[in-house]
């Protein structure tokens, strides 16, 4: 099963999903990795308190590009609420393999951006 979520994720890195910028983003935030200097930026689009948009850019491991990508894919139509709310535990969940501690910076760098964005919080996700 491990080998299901390892291609996967490869396949994120490979061709990530809503990769690149929005015109006139709402919310727009960068961060970097500062163990390592990957980073990530996030842009969202909002109505009604509801994210109707979204684009990432970045440059770092696969992990990192790949969380990025499948997050993009799962907060469209999630209200920035429901954004504040997530955490670690549904990261690892869409990663589906078990990470280390060191890797798990590079799994939570998308969240860390989309919550500091968001919520302008700027704290590794628990
Ligand atoms: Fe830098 Fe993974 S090694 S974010």
């Amino acid at each position: 099963m491990d080998d299901f979520y390892r291609e996967n994720i490869l396949d994120h890195y490979r061709h990530p999903r809503h990769k690149g910028h929005l015109e006139d983003p709402d919310i727009h935030y960068h961060d970097v990795n500062p163990f390592c200097g990957d980073e990530i930026t996030i842009e969202l689009k909002v109505k009604d308190g509801r994210i109707v948009g979204v684009a990432f850019d970045g440059s770092g491991c696969a992990i990192s590009q790949a969380s990025a990508s499948m997050l993009t894919e799962e907060i469209v139509g999630m209200t920035l609420d429901e954004i504040r709310k997530l955490d670690k535990d549904y990261v690892t969940e869409l990663l589906g393999i078990p990470i280390g501690p060191v890797r798990l910076k590079c799994a939570l760098l998308p969240l860390k951006v989309l919550k500091a964005g968001v919520w302008g919080l700027e704290e590794w996700p628990e």
